[in-house]
């Protein structure tokens, strides 16, 4: 059972935190340089490796004893307990009072996870063995559209019902064998008009994604794809091109999608960006089959395990959420960047946004006191090397310190492997630099070895001197399949749970998004022009009268 922070427990996590900056000053009088010199082993300090995936924290301002203080605030803020209370299916969503069971969605057949009494892995298996049966029919054009198999399958969905199965699909593209996937998102008509251009009505499926099956976006574009259908195939043709995911049963068949074996459920108790594991996986099951999809499955629950197993020190989301957490509340840094050193992963700093900034961007406790130290942090990146050729000159010599974590197989898909060393020599050369930096003194001596002359060495030494000191994480792993990438996603869904369990939040509830959603009802009709705008702000009414100006 979660206990509520009482006055005495809170005094006690704000005494650990207290004793974390006694660790600053001591770690902050050396900087990274100094510290790996002081210690041939600071990598193997720093540094834990769990069954080929490896996460040097090493470059971080960090060392051993305020790694025990870290650890210490883990132990005091309750994280055990959480994580307990968590996997026990206690209704850890304490504002929407659900049980928090992503775990359960990757749980081997004959497991037990309980929610309100009830074995929900049963339930899981089923639904997973509807998704496979029909995605295999997909697959093999046994399901088929009015005009033959499937050439094109559109996912229709927003947020956790979007950004997890595009980014999966995206950085599986090697085990992609089955029919073309798009993923539309935005209520902007650009994005269905110019995904569905091009695209034969006849041999396409959608897939419409939305846990509570009222977004708008999703309810506005999946009204779209349908009239497409009935507009190019008739209305009877609706049935045989359209399937859905959901908890919202009833939703869907008054939407008009009613035959059974097209509607696959989920739970309450899965967050929508906790989902992609849920039937909203469905096309990435589509799109690189059910086996593979299993193996996604059975790495994030590989990865699960050690999570509920593996003592504190030794657990990688732990180590990877302390370091967070030093990072943002004792050095004060607001932003952390994602730096894939791949490719196919070029959704996955989209994906950690929502994971992380709609589950830690709060500011209230669980029991709705205001959190006394600062939460989640601006979460964003691009894969390298691009991004070395556009923002890393803000990282190593902009005035903000942006601590950032690489991530990068040892081998690739591809056979041409000058590419892949390359990746490898300039993700390692990236840490590298931001850790070691480069000193006026190095900076003049490189000068002058170009045959500066000595005021041309003094003018241009500054501009090519780098602070360095700059936090970094490296995640390494053999190769990005299938399994990995589950171990992956969930090593992160977990590093957010320890951060917000030591802020003492409730990290799957999302009522942030709720205001924005109520005003845009508010201000259509306005839009429309069946209301005015007397009672809105200034400039909200103003740009109300501007608009209306301008569309003709
Ligand atoms: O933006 C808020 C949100 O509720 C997300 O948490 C969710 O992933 C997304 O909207 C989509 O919701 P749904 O799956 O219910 O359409």
């Amino acid at each position: 059972m979660i206990a509520a922070r009482t006055a005495a427990s809170a005094a006690a996590v704000a005494n650990a935190f207290a004793a974390l900056r006694n660790h600053r000053d001591r770690v902050e009088a050396q900087n990274l340089r100094g510290l790996f010199a002081a210690d041939p082993q600071r990598f193997a300090r720093l540094s834990l490796e769990v069954d080929g995936l490896t996460l040097d924290y090493s470059k971080n301002r960090i060392d051993t004893a305020a790694l025990v203080a870290l650890l210490d605030l883990a132990r005091t803020a309750g994280v055990e307990e959480h994580r307990a209370a968590m996997f026990a299916g206690e209704k850890i969503n304490v504002s929407e009072n659900r049980a928090v069971l992503h775990v359960a969605l990757r749980a081997e057949a004959g497991e037990s996870y309980v929610v309100d009494g009830k074995n929900v892995v049963e339930d899981v298996h089923e639904v997973l063995d509807a998704m496979t049966a029909f995605a295999e029919g997909v697959r093999s054009g046994a399901i088929a559209g009015t005009g033959g198999a499937f050439t094109d399958v559109v996912n229709i969905g927003i947020g956790g019902s979007d950004l997890g199965p595009a980014m999966v699909t995206r950085a599986l593209s090697p085990y992609h064998d089955g029919p073309r996937l798009h993923f539309v998102s935005n209520v902007d008509g650009a994005h269905i008009h110019d995904t569905l251009a091009g695209l034969n009505p006849a041999t396409t499926l959608f897939l419409v994604a939305s846990k509570t099956f009222t977004t708008i976006e999703t309810m506005t574009n999946a009204g779209t794809a349908r009239r497409w259908i009935v507009d190019a195939l008739g209305e009877a043709a609706v049935g045989a091109h359209f399937a859905a995911m959901s908890t919202a049963i009833a939703k869907v068949k008054a939407f008009g999608i009613d035959d059974e074996s097209r509607i696959f459920g989920f739970w309450d108790w899965v967050g929508g960006r906790y989902s992609v594991w849920s039937a909203i996986g469905l096309p990435v099951m589509i799109a690189i089959g059910g086996a593979n999809f299993r193996q996604f499955l059975a790495g994030a629950h590989a990865m699960d395990v050690h999570f509920r197993d593996a003592p504190l020190d030794r657990n990688l989301p732990v180590l990877l959420g302390l370091v967070g957490v030093w990072n943002r509340n004792v050095l004060g840094f607001p932003a952390k960047a994602v730096l894939p050193y791949d490719q196919r992963l070029e959704r996955f700093a989209a994906y950690l946004q929502q994971l992380d900034m709609e589950s830690n961007g709060k500011r209230v406790t669980l029991e709705g006191a205001p959190v006394p130290t600062a939460t989640g942090p601006l979460v964003w990146g691009e894969p390298g090397t691009n991004g070395q050729h556009a923002f890393y000159q803000l990282l190593h010599q902009g005035t903000d310190v942006i601590p950032a974590d690489f991530l990068v197989a040892a081998n690739a898909h591809e056979p041409d492997d000058i590419h892949h060393r390359l990746l490898l020599a300039n993700c390692l050369a990236q840490t590298e630099a931001l850790m070691r930096g480069r000193t006026t003194d190095e900076a003049r001596a490189e000068l002058a070895a170009e045959g500066k002359s000595p005021s041309e060495v003094e003018r241009l030494a500054p501009h090519k001197t780098f602070p360095g000191n700059r936090p970094t994480n490296t995640i390494l792993y053999s190769r990005l399949d299938p399994f990995t990438l589950g171990r992956l996603i969930a090593l992160y869904e977990h590093q957010v749970f320890v951060q917000g369990s030591i802020w003492g939040i409730d990290s799957f509830d999302q009522w942030g998004v709720e205001l924005g959603k109520v005003l845009a009802m508010q201000i259509l009709p306005m839009i429309e022009g069946t209301a005015g705008a007397e009672n809105r702000d200034a400039s909200t009414a103003g740009l109300i009268g501007a608009i209306a100006k301008l569309r003709s």
